[in-house]
């Protein structure tokens, strides 16, 4: 899967890009991250890429031009590429331009998991108060990471990459990993232990050491409900409840302090 990242910080990417999980995918190419600076798109000798707005009001926006400039270059890029080996061989499709905005749609598991289907995704990152409003078309999508305002989309970028990257075959080691995740099936994932069995007077659950599957099992999916009654109830509301989940609930229910958010 191929990232195109335009930016006026290419620097913010270096070592995300170059550490753990993804910095191994870029290296063994499953990953293809390409940064643009939207600097070197620039005509006038001052590289400007930042003015005031019409109209009055604090702060400044990205100049069109540029972002337009950089946008066409890698669109232009990858429509050549379309005719080429490379190309033929992982059946090219048209890029998807995200806009990364306070403004966007919220970012979920769901989008991510859309997201991660696509062959190649161009990543605008905002500066200052934002874009040119005259941009906005030129994008497939404005992406929001959540409600709070950042100094840039070069960190929501990162996250998306991320969240999108890990789900790409041959990423993460075991794709298990990812099937099993917090929200993966709409719930978070219940508590996880590791080696030692005693730390600091607490026990590693009994069953955990059980050996017994069946058992391990349907105790992970009491504690990923119990966790998601707890802590973030209104994902309940989108679970399909099977037999097992059904009993589980009313042991839940039974044990304690939770309304009936399933039925
Ligand atoms: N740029 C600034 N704040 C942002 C946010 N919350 N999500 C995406 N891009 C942003």
């Amino acid at each position: 899967m191929k990232f195109d990242i335009l930016t006026l910080l290419p620097g913010f990417f270096d070592s995300a890009l170059n550490l753990g999980v993804i910095g191994r995918a870029v290296k063994e190419g499953t990953l293809s991250v390409k940064t643009h600076d939207i600097r070197e798109f620039t005509t006038d000798t001052h590289k400007t890429v930042d003015d005031a707005p019409y109209g009055g009001g604090a702060g400044m926006l990205m100049k069109p031009a540029p972002v337009a400039a950089a946008l066409r270059s890698v669109l232009k890029e990858a429509e050549s590429g379309k005719g080429s080996e490379e190309g033929l061989l992982n059946g090219a499709c048209a890029p998807v331009v995200i806009l990364l905005t306070p403004q966007g749609v919220p970012l979920t598991q769901k989008i991510v998991r859309g997201l991660a289907e696509k062959e190649r995704l161009i990543l605008l990152c905002g500066r200052y108060e934002g874009v040119d409003e005259r941009i906005r078309p030129m994008v497939d999508m404005e992406i929001s990471i959540g409600d709070y305002i950042l100094t840039g989309g070069e960190a929501a970028a990162l996250i998306l990459l991320d969240s999108v990257g890990r789900l790409i075959p041959g990423v993460l080691g075991c794709s298990l990993s990812s099937e099993r995740d917090s929200f993966s099936d709409g719930l978070l994932e219940g508590p996880q232990y590791t080696r030692p069995e005693l730390f600091e007077e607490s026990k590693v659950p009994d069953v955990l050491l059980s050996g017994d599957h069946a058992k391990i099992s349907r105790w992970r999916r009491k504690e990923s409900l119990r966790r998601t009654m707890e802590r973030r109830p209104e994902l309940l509301k989108g679970l399909k409840p099977d037999k097992e989940d059904r009993a589980i609930l009313d042991e839940l229910r039974a044990e304690g302090g939770f309304d009936d958010f399933v039925k």
